[in-house]
């Protein structure tokens, strides 16, 4: 079966891709930051790797690339990120436009190792800038900078023989969506696992919403 890297599945939209692609049977492994055991994803069943990583930090970001030794890495999703209430702008930026970048760049030979070669960035709606020069908030100029770095560098991920995407995951009932958002994570997870299992050649390098609509940037 093909394997899937899901950074940042602690709790939320990461945890349901979790249980997603290890109910299809696929092997996966799975980051979490936290010190406290593996919490949720203890209890996720299936053919799963739990691995340390706190995204910003280098060394982590090294050890996890080392961890995966020859394995190669069909699809690749990196979901981590923060609204960043109590946060600077600075730490908002590392978390959510900086290190997606990083590690896809740090884990290019293992997704490049398999035979799906796809790569999906977790980003937002709230990262479309539409045109406007209006500030999007900390939040919204973070996946807009995100989306920036994406398009700079998807001809060349292109061109080493990845099909790579962003993906806006809905509005989704997490800690950071809330309770009042409109959909849920299992179906927020089933929706991103279709648009990586179609991606193709014509849909790289572009904007997807969970169900398969293309976004404007
Ligand atoms: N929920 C929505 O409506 C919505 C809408 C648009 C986009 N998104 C995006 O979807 C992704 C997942 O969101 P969510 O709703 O599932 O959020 P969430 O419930 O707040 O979960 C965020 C996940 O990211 C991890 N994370 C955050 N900072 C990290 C770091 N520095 N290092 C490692 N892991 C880190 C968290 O780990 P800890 O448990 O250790 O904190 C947690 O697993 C995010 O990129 C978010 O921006 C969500």
């Amino acid at each position: 079966m093909p394997t899937v890297a899901v950074i940042g599945a602690s709790r939320g939209i990461g945890l349901g891709l979790v249980k997603r692609y290890a109910d299809e049977g696929w092997r996966v492994h799975a980051t979490t930051r936290t010190q406290e055991g593996p919490g949720a994803l203890g209890a996720v069943t299936g053919d799963v790797c739990l691995h340390g990583l706190e995204v910003t930090d280098a060394a982590q970001q090294r050890a996890f690339r080392d961890a995966l030794g020859d394995e190669a890495i069909d699809v690749l999703i990196h979901n981590a990120g923060v609204q960043g209430d109590g946060m600077s702008a600075a730490a908002v930026h590392r978390v959510n436009a900086e290190a997606p970048i990083e590690m896809t760049e740090l884990l290019m030979g293992a997704v490049t190792r398999s035979e799906q070669r796809k790569i999906a960035l977790i980003t937002s709606q709230l990262g479309a800038r539409r045109g406007s020069r209006r500030s999007l908030g900390t939040y919204g100029e973070s996946k807009a900078a995100l989306n920036d770095r994406f398009r700079a560098l998807e001809g060349r991920w292109r061109e080493q023989g990845c099909l790579a995407v962003v993906i806006h995951p809905g509005w989704v009932r997490t800690d950071m969506g809330g309770p009042r958002a409109t959909i849920s994570v299992e179906e927020s997870a089933r929706g991103i696992y279709e648009v990586m299992a179609s991606l193709d050649d014509s849909r790289h390098g572009r904007f997807w919403t969970w169900d398969g609509r293309e976004h404007p940037w």
